[in-house]
């Protein structure tokens, strides 16, 4: 399904380039999606989104989806991008069911499609990259083309957004023919990985200082 839709985003690509190049401006695709535009990929874009990220909320119609998000207290994440191999390592902690769970793994990313993907087991999920004007807050779309299994994802560099960060993301949601009420917020308050991250960091110092030991 992700994949049939990446496919419907890409054939727009030569359309819209025409009109303005090197940017794929999806106002183009819906007149509603205003002020959101898919980009290729590039270097910058990456190097943007290397950093502290915050899960802040979620909409999904895909109900395997939908139930591991609505299982997210509170979610927050590093990026660091590998400009030679094109992936994004995710060292990400999350709060489920009352427990911190620290996973890193990594995403693939497909620059000219602008689309990240994740592989689980033998299926690979693809996640349209938007990012809005405000570079403090970025999105991913999921399955736009499938009306029962559309997705929309939110991100902020910081636990808590300002009103009109989330109004961005509630415009968002409308026009991808969503509705506000079926966005799920976590709760910043219910995080419960600060300690466990603290302590990770500090072995990054401390391994940082020392000099790297061969492990046999
Ligand atoms: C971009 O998307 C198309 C269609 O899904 C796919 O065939 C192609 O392999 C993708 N490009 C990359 C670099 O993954
Ligand atoms: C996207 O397209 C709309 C309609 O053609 C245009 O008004 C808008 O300026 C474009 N946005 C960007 C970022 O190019
Ligand atoms: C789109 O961006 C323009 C310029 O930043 C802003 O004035 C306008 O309110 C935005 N529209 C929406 C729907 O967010
Ligand atoms: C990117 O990946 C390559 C191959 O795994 C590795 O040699 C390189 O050090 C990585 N670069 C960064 C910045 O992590
Ligand atoms: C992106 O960065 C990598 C690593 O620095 C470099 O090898 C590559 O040429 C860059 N690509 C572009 C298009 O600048």
């Amino acid at each position: 399904m992700a994949l049939s839709w990446a496919l419907a985003v890409l054939s727009l690509l030569p359309l819209l380039e025409a009109q303005n190049p090197g940017l794929v401006n999806l106002t183009a695709l819906n007149p509603a999606l205003v002020n959101l535009t898919v980009i290729p990929i590039t270097n910058a874009t990456l190097e943007q989104l290397s950093g502290r990220w915050f899960f802040i909320g979620s909409a999904f119609r895909n109900p395997e989806y939908k139930l591991e998000a609505q299982k997210i207290q509170a979610d927050f994440f590093d990026f660091v991008p590998n400009l030679t191999e094109d992936t994004m390592l995710v060292q990400e902690y999350q709060t489920i069911e009352d427990k911190c769970i620290y996973t890193s793994s990594h995403l693939r990313v497909q620059r000219e499609n602008g689309t990240f993907s994740k592989l689980e087991g033998d299926r690979e999920h693809f996640a349209l990259l938007l990012l809005p004007k405000d570079p403090k807050i970025f999105m991913l779309a999921f399955s736009l083309e499938d009306k029962q299994n559309r997705g929309l994802s939110f991100y902020a560099v910081r636990p808590k957004v300002t009103l009109k960060q989330q109004e961005e993301f509630e415009e968002a949601i409308i026009s991808a023919g969503m509705l506000k009420s079926e966005i799920t917020y976590v709760d910043w308050t219910k995080d419960l990985c600060g300690p466990l991250h603290r302590q990770k960091e500090l072995e990054k110092k401390e391994e940082n200082k020392e000099p790297k030991e061969d492990v046999a």
